[in-house]
């Protein structure tokens, strides 16, 4: 049996980089910016995940899965300390968008409600969010965002009214380091009853994210991006006080129980968004992944990833015909840009015979801020805090050498 993770001496104040790199063997020979994409599991996420298949191959899913049952419990717990909220407040899913659908579908929404969203809206959330408006007969109305780019909170409270029901807001969008003011957003749209669904996908694991701090009602995040996870896995925070508000419908023998031929209850806190089945062995990768985030400390974490995104993004300024695209007053670790005349793909093959790892966003991702700022494409590079300083300008250099 997999012990559970444990890292020997809890890490404080600034990150050892040389530990966490001995933990992560992908970031030795490989520049790897893509942790917005999919990052590198540190090696406690990769042997829980490992180690439970080889005991499910043993003694099978059900016994294997029993044997860790303490452990899978305490994962709430976990999830719970990491999102800032109670145990009862967490579901566990197999990815942000499941969490974001399971959400949206739960919300009652009806002919003439409105919902408002943000400019920074992620393709994978309008196209639902956009279909079942238009089943219902609600709309949809994105918030323009001010100069900076950030989600302008004036413009959402002139739009705000009771006939809103839900506010979407995006904490960081998936195409650059933007933070938007999400407390702000959530206060002012509690003020007309609108519930606040937060898709903080592209920031946990990076920055703290507090359910009770923020002041949202429901948070969607992925297990594999900035918080080191297992892929298929997410999670979802779901508030106490506004689960009796929604109506999960996507709800099976996990989220209810079957009292009588024709009678069910249902489950009375979050893992009524849960389903029966799900991967055990990805479930204790992603609650070794937390563990991991928590164990380094999620304001060190937001330092170091800061520093990496702030030097990635110096350098690239400095580079003729290079444009850093990034929108807001604080950038986070995602790092956009764009080279003239030269396409984001060709900019990311050159890169990947480097051995650097990048990625792009297109224009559907993020259509609203895409399409308003002119742009079709852009390049995206997300350091994580295991990159070095030595190979962020290693990968200056290589964008220079274009
Ligand atoms: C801002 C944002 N939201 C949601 C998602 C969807 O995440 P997942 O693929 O885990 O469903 C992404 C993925 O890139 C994202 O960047």
């Amino acid at each position: 049996m997999v012990e559970p993770v444990e890292l020997d001496t809890p890490l404080t104040a600034a990150i050892d980089l040389d530990r966490v790199r001995a933990d992560t063997p992908g970031c030795l020979d490989r520049v790897f910016l893509d942790s917005a994409g999919s990052s590198l599991p540190p090696r406690p996420v990769l042997d829980e995940v490992v180690g439970h298949l080889r005991r499910e191959a043993e003694i099978g899913g059900y016994l294997a899965a029993a044997e860790r049952a303490e452990d899978l419990e305490d994962g709430y717990r976990v999830l719970a300390e990491l999102l800032g909220c109670a145990p009862s407040e967490i579901a566990f899913t197999d990815s942000a968008t499941r969490s974001w659908l399971a959400a949206l579908d739960a919300v009652p929404l009806g002919p003439g409600d409105r919902v408002l969203t943000t400019e920074a809206e992620y393709g994978g959330n309008a196209i639902p969010l956009l279909r079942l408006a238009a089943q219902v007969g609600a709309s949809v109305e994105p918030v323009p965002s001010g100069p900076d780019g950030l989600l302008d909170v004036v413009a959402l409270r002139e739009r705000l009214d009771e006939r809103v029901k839900l506010v979407s807001l995006v904490h960081v969008p998936t195409n650059g380091g933007l933070v938007n003011p999400v407390a702000e957003a959530a206060k002012a749209a509690h003020e007309v009853g609108a519930l606040v669904l937060l898709d903080a996908c592209q920031s946990i694991g990076q920055l703290p994210v507090s359910l009770t701090d923020l002041g949202v009602d429901i948070i969607t995040g992925t297990g594999r991006k900035w918080l080191r996870g297992p892929r298929g896995t997410g999670v979802l925070a779901v508030r106490r006080d506004v689960l009796g508000r929604l109506r999960p419908r996507l709800v099976d023998l996990r989220g209810g129980v079957w009292t009588g031929p024709a009678e069910f209850e249902l489950r009375p806190d979050a893992r009524v968004f849960e389903l029966w089945e799900s991967s055990v062995a990805d479930r204790l990768g992603l609650i070794g992944a937390a563990r991991y985030a928590l164990a380094l400390g999620l304001p060190a974490i937001e330092a170091a990833v800061a520093d990496r995104a702030g030097r990635l993004r110096a350098g690239l300024a400095e580079v003729p015909g290079v444009e850093v695209r990034d929108l807001g007053d604080r950038p986070c670790g995602l790092v956009s840009f764009t080279v003239e005349d030269t396409e984001a793909e060709a900019v990311k093959a050159a890169l990947a015979d480097k051995d650097i790892s990048v990625t792009v966003s297109r224009r559907p991702s993020t259509r609203y801020d895409m399409t308003r700022r002119g742009l079709v494409e852009l390049v995206r590079a997300s350091p994580h805090y295991f990159v070095t300083p030595e190979q962020i300008d290693t990968a200056v250099a290589a964008v220079a050498a274009l």
